[in-house]
């Protein structure tokens, strides 16, 4: 029987598992009771192995193929964690505690691999080995360098890795599949902003830095205009700026700005970082104030797919679906998978959520429907990447 045809049979399973997850929504590194039922569920599903705490809250398994004469492994990943959101779809099985949200569909995720490990445990149609790894903390936690730092491509001998991401404006469960750069790198950064506080009334006695700070949120995006080649991709986005008073007529002493930075390209983040740092110190002394700019460690690298391994994720999709993937642009969203795919080649695919909301947004949902066409997918790569001889 068809993979895809397998799956179909659990569907219904695979919504409630996605819908449980939803109402139980846990942050970064928090994944307790999500980490807890993917364990049990893999060692049911009879999983060789099954590691938990690998990465703090991070679950890993490996299942053999019938044969292992390829001597290869396959890392397939799903993200777990949920955001500091609070939901507001109405649904019956929205999340049950207000300001956590999975809102970018990690719980899909979590599902469609859980539902191909149930697959790949039964029928085992490879020749070689299946790591599964359901990673914490991918939303700004670094969940990917822990697992990598705790030696995940060592300890399991992973060769390859792919992983899926569903993407809101492509069609329900159709896959687009890109070589090259997917999605951009992600950094952030904060610009303190120091004057001299005074009465709102009397600004000649004061350094205004609200003046200051707000010269530097316009100077800022002349770097992207002015100074990043116009072929290359980068984003200055400043998104949060606070003062430290709250009231109508006091100047404040200090602003803090943050924001984030994307950008595909080494040479681009390089020429960024400089111009910034100018653009910040003068914008700021124009108005005899003084502007510090740190970046933030935990930045991520762009997600790049190995022209290959694109290849294969390509020849899956076709598989499940019946068509060729989509054609979409990269993106400039970051995604910590980049972290593994440094470590060794593989691929990260959309599939599409069809018309819903968009990712972190507090009316997004996952799409059940999708549930067994990316379950299949990541079957399907195992039985097409290691066919038995
Ligand atoms: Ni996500």
């Amino acid at each position: 029987m068809p993979v895809q045809n397998r799956f179909a049979e659990f569907a219904d399973e695979l919504t409630e598992w996605r819908r449980d997850f939803h109402t139980h929504p846990e942050l970064r590194f928090e994944e307790h009771r999500t980490a807890a039922l993917v364990a049990e569920r893999l060692e049911a599903f009879g999983c060789d192995e099954v590691v938990t705490g690998f990465g703090k809250t991070g679950v890993v398994a490996v299942i053999k193929g019938r044969e292992t004469g390829s001597g290869r492994t396959l890392g397939f990943r799903a993200d777990m964690d949920a955001l500091p959101i609070t939901e507001a779809t109405g649904l019956a099985y929205a999340s049950e505690t207000a300001g956590k949200m999975h809102a970018c569909g990690h719980d899909g995720h979590t599902t469609m691999l859980l539902g191909a490990a149930k697959y790949l445990a039964e029928t085992r149609n490879f020749d070689g080995t299946i790591v599964l790894i359901f990673q914490p903390a991918e939303e700004g936690g670094g969940g990917a360098n822990l697992m990598l730092k705790e030696g995940l491509v060592e300890r399991f001998g992973i060769d390859e890795f792919y992983g899926m991401h569903n993407w809101p404006g492509i069609e329900a469960g159709q896959f687009a599949v890109l070589e090259g750069p997917l999605m951009s790198a992600a950094a952030s950064f904060t610009i303190t902003v120091k004057g001299k506080g005074g009465h709102g009334a009397m600004p000649h006695m004061s350094v205004d830095t609200a003046l200051a700070a707000s010269n530097i949120v316009m100077a800022m995006q002349s770097v992207v205009a002015r100074n990043v080649n116009p072929l290359k991709s980068a984003v200055i986005s400043i998104c949060g700026m606070r003062s430290d008073t709250d009231t109508f007529n006091v100047i404040p002493d200090t602003v803090v700005l943050k924001g984030t930075l994307r950008y595909f390209d080494k040479e681009v983040r390089k020429v960024i970082g400089e111009r910034m740092k100018a653009v910040a110190t003068h914008a700021a002394a124009a108005y005899g104030a003084e502007a510090v700019l740190r970046h933030h460690s935990g930045a991520v690298g762009p997600t790049v797919n190995d022209a290959q391994a694109a290849g294969h994720a390509a020849v899956a999709a076709r598989a499940v679906t019946g068509q060729e993937p989509v054609e979409i642009d990269p993106v400039m969203p970051a995604e910590d998978f980049s972290e593994m795919l440094e470590a060794k080649p593989g691929c990260y695919v959309f599939i599409g959520n069809g018309p819903s909301a968009d990712l972190h947004n507090p009316h997004y949902n996952f799409n059940d429907e999708i549930l067994p066409v990316g379950a299949s997918w990541f079957a399907t790569m195992a039985e097409t990447r290691m066919p038995l001889g």
